[in-house]
């Protein structure tokens, strides 16, 4: 991917590049990018308006009404990229930090060519899918958060919509937690690892 000009704030996270979308020159890009159907957008859903701003955002529109800590999304995309960098076979691309005056409002990847475990476990329910294939999809899936685990890096957020499943019945991991610690505030402090063992039994035997 080209590399985009510096941009104010960040420059680079995660060693992930940039696209700030104040900048008339990385709007373009993100277009070209979007138009693209290798890419796939994700904006941080706490924001509407920073979703609004992906269809919305012209240079001299003035967008400083955004009060927005994008801390959850920027979290999600850091640990995206650990875990694409320990597994990278088994977790979706990091492309690019989407960020506005600074923050990470969201962040572009590599666009899965599948379905989600989810729909996949739909189509078994209506027979149209055999129980062999499935199996097989559930091995995989296995097989992708071993290769996480033994690395000591935990997903967080172990269920079928996020789990993607290619044509030829390859896993991606997508949606990582955005929090070590999902449950503090409830007094129940859990790690992403901890947290996808305590779930795996239940989605594998899906
Ligand atoms: N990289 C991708 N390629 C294709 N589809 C995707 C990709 N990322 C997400 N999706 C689709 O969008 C849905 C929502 O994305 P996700 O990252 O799980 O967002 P949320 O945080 O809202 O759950 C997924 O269940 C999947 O169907
Ligand atoms: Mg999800």
């Amino acid at each position: 991917m080209r590399m985009l000009r510096e941009s104010t704030h960040v420059r680079f996270i995660a060693r992930v590049p940039v696209i700030d979308i104040r900048r008339q020159e990385d709007l373009m890009h993100l277009r070209r990018l979007e138009a693209d159907s290798g890419i796939f957008f994700k904006l941080d859903n706490a924001s509407a308006s920073a979703c609004r701003l992906k269809l919305d955002v012209t240079p001299d529109r003035q967008t400083h009404k955004i009060g927005y800590d994008g801390r959850g999304i920027f979290n999600e995309l850091i640990h995206l990229a650990k875990m694409y960098r320990a597994a990278p076979k088994f977790v979706v691309q990091p492309v690019a930090a989407i960020v506005h005056y600074g923050k990470v409002i969201g962040y572009a990847m590599e666009r899965v060519q599948g379905k989600t475990l989810e729909a996949l476990s739909r189509e078994f329910v209506e027979g149209l899918v055999s129980r062999s294939e499935l199996d097989a999809v559930l091995a995989n899936v296995g097989a992708a958060f071993k290769t996480l685990h033994r690395r000591r890096i935990g997903h967080g957020d172990a269920k079928a919509s996020n789990i993607m499943i290619t044509e030829s019945n390859e896993v991606v991991l997508i949606d990582p937690s955005q929090w070590n610690f999902t449950y503090a505030h409830f007094g129940v402090r859990q790690s992403r690892l901890g947290r996808d063992r305590s779930r795996l039994g239940d989605l594998l035997r899906n």
